[in-house]
């Protein structure tokens, strides 16, 4: 099993170019159900997670090819309406195939996804908004199927904005006889990429981006061709990466306003940000100094970005804390960074961070993706050696990663 090595304690300089945005990238691949013609996306991101979407939409049908970062999806001729547990076990996000399915062959067969080490992860609200839209569902066998010879549009109100809940409840719509309004609907940049996607399908959908989302159904969809958004958690992680190694960097291609929360945190740590259009530099300070964050939906400060913050927080002036309000188990990492001689306690869903002089490399054990990006973050500063293992979570959702801190001075490697 791949394992990345880093030594810690150089500081990154230069320049680094962002790939497309995982979280964007799946749901718009999977709308490529919703059309029965040759659709083409660039910029999709070479991840594990998109192998898997792409395993999946080719076991219900689709024709795929992939050319580096273009990717071709014919599903014009889908004949398959089952995701199958081992597919959806591997990825949570399969459950974004529910709603098309139901949508363009009038069923769906999908397996449960079950928890995940960040937290229960339920999808009752994908279920409840597909029975507002008249699907009928039962759960049998560890499955969810469901049914609907028409979809009709209805108004949906989520009890929480659920990212994929939403995206799921747009596909589904979209084919829907009638109008559907979302109320409290998720307000991420990847909401309004999957609705610009559909709307140029054809679909009428308004107010993506906001938390009521109007969708007026139409009889059927054409084939697009689009470009994948860059991946703001990404760009958000070679951000701090900067600012911890004090280094300095020009993150390239990348959305500077979708990032206005983590932008805001950073410079209150001290951190110099310059904006230039689609590039953001980045230089750290010496002395961090301690800020407070508290993770929240859109637009507030991603939960994505948490654990690679706590790390910066780890070596700033004295006390921070750091409130995780969005997964009741997003503090898997602390027990690992604690390893590396950060000070850190939790109670309950907030983490009270103690600023440490320096970290210390040490072995250490990947739990879930963006907690195997804080522990590269970590050994990027640590004093000594920091072996991370199970490196399989970072490869889910993080291009290259490695090879791009290597290319900003870092000493790291995979072995
Ligand atoms: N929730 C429910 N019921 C539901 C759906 C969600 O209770 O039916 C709860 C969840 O348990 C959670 C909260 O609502 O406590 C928000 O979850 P959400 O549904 O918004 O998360 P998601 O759609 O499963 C997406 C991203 C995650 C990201 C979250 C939050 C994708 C493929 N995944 O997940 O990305 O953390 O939104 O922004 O878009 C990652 O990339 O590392 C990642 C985990």
């Amino acid at each position: 099993m791949d394992k990345i090595i880093v030594e810690g304690g150089r500081p990154l300089t230069g320049e680094v170019n962002i790939s497309g945005a995982k979280n964007a990238a799946l749901p718009i691949l999977v709308s490529s159900l919703l059309t029965d013609g040759l659709c083409t996306f660039s910029n999709v991101p070479n991840l594990k997670d998109i192998e898997s979407i792409k395993l999946l939409l080719s076991h219900l049908g689709a024709k795929i090819e992939t050319d580096g970062d273009v990717v071709k999806i014919d599903a014009g001729n889908i004949f398959n309406h089952e995701a199958p547990y081992d597919l959806v076990r591997k990825m949570r996000a399969s459950i974004l195939v529910l709603g098309p399915l139901v949508a363009r062959l009038k069923k769906a067969r999908v397996s449960l996804p079950g928890g995940c080490a960040i937290g229960a992860r339920p999808i009752n609200l994908h279920l409840k908004a597909l029975a507002c839209l008249g699907a009928s569902i039962e759960l049998k066998h560890g499955y969810v199927e469901a049914y609907a010879k028409q979809l009709k549009g209805a108004k949906i109100y989520l009890d929480i904005a659920t990212v994929t809940g939403t995206e799921n409840i747009m596909m589904a719509a979209v084919l829907a006889k009638g109008s559907t309004v979302i109320h409290n609907a998720a307000r991420e940049p990847e909401i309004v990429a999957l609705a610009d996607v559909l709307n140029k399908m054809g679909a009428d959908i308004r107010g993506a981006g906001t938390s009521e989302i109007t969708i007026m159904g139409v009889s059927s969809l054409s084939p697009v061709s689009v470009s994948i958004i860059p991946d703001r958690i990404e760009t958000g992680t070679f951000m701090v990466a900067a600012a911890l190694t004090g280094g300095d960097v020009k993150i390239s291609g990348c959305r500077p306003d979708h990032l206005e929360a983590v932008i805001h945190k950073l410079s209150l740590t001290g951190a110099s940000i310059k904006i230039d259009g689609k590039n953001i530099r980045v230089k750290g300070k010496d002395n961090i100094a301690s800020v407070d964050v508290k993770t929240l939906a859109y637009p507030g400060f991603p939960t994505d970005m948490q654990a690679q913050f706590m790390v910066l927080m780890s070596v700033a002036r004295g006390l921070s804390l750091i409130f995780e309000t969005v997964f009741e188990n997003r503090f898997i990492h602390v027990g690992e960074l604690k390893r590396m001689g950060a000070d850190i306690t939790i109670a309950g869903t907030a983490a009270m961070i103690k600023g440490v002089k320096m970290l210390s490399g040490a072995p250490v054990m990947a739990s879930d993706l963006r907690a195997s990006a804080s522990l590269i973050l970590a050994g990027l500063v640590a004093h000594g050696t920091t072996e991370i293992n199970r490196v399989y979570h970072l490869d889910r959702g993080y291009e290259s990663l490695e090879k791009k801190f290597a290319r900003l001075g870092a000493a790291i490697k995979r072995i």
